[in-house]
């Protein structure tokens, strides 16, 4: 990615679990088919509450909750979306063996929570979200996105 080809590169600050969500709805207007959220970020940063708001822009109306031990949730949108965790994973060669591959290339939103332990499975023109939790308590949120993200997946 070249520096200034960005539709987003901001930081948002977030004081509430909504404003998290939030966040994340906001990014949602910007995905399209086949697009990726790399979520990172440690245990209760907020990934899967931030996926809770691209859910709501997608209309989904069943609760997401953490696919922690199914690994792969999908649920029905506009677009379907894909939310994986990465965190039980040994690495790309165990996500690929899932069908990792297929799911990202399947037509639907994915979203990969600890996507930092995929990072050969994470397609160039992924949307890179950063999580920090502030001695405060509230989230820093990072949201780097390529340009024509929704078009270099594949
Ligand atoms: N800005 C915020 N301030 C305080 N709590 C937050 C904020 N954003 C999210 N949370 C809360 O943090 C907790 C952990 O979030 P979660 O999304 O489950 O984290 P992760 O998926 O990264 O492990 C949840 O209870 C969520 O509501
Ligand atoms: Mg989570």
């Amino acid at each position: 990615m070249t520096p200034g080809n960005c539709l987003f590169d901001m930081t948002v600050i977030s004081g509430s679990p909504e404003e998290t969500i939030a966040a994340g709805e906001r990014l949602g207007e910007s995905l399209k088919p086949g697009s990726v959220v790399a979520l990172r970020g440690k245990l209760g940063a907020g990934k899967t509450c931030f996926t809770k708001g691209i859910a709501r822009f997608l209309g989904i109306e069943e609760e997401v909750t953490s696919p922690t031990y199914t690994i792969v949730s999908e649920y029905s949108g506009k677009i379907p979306l894909y939310h994986i965790d990465a965190y039980r994973l040994k690495g790309d060669d165990d996500f690929a063996a899932l069908g990792g591959e297929e799911i990202i290339g399947g037509g639907g939103v994915s979203v990969i929570e600890w996507s930092e332990r995929i990072p050969e499975s994470i397609p160039p023109g992924a949307v890179i979200v950063e999580l920090e939790i502030l001695p405060g308590g509230g989230r820093k949120i990072s949201i780097r996105a390529p340009e024509n993200h929704e078009y270099s997946c594949y």
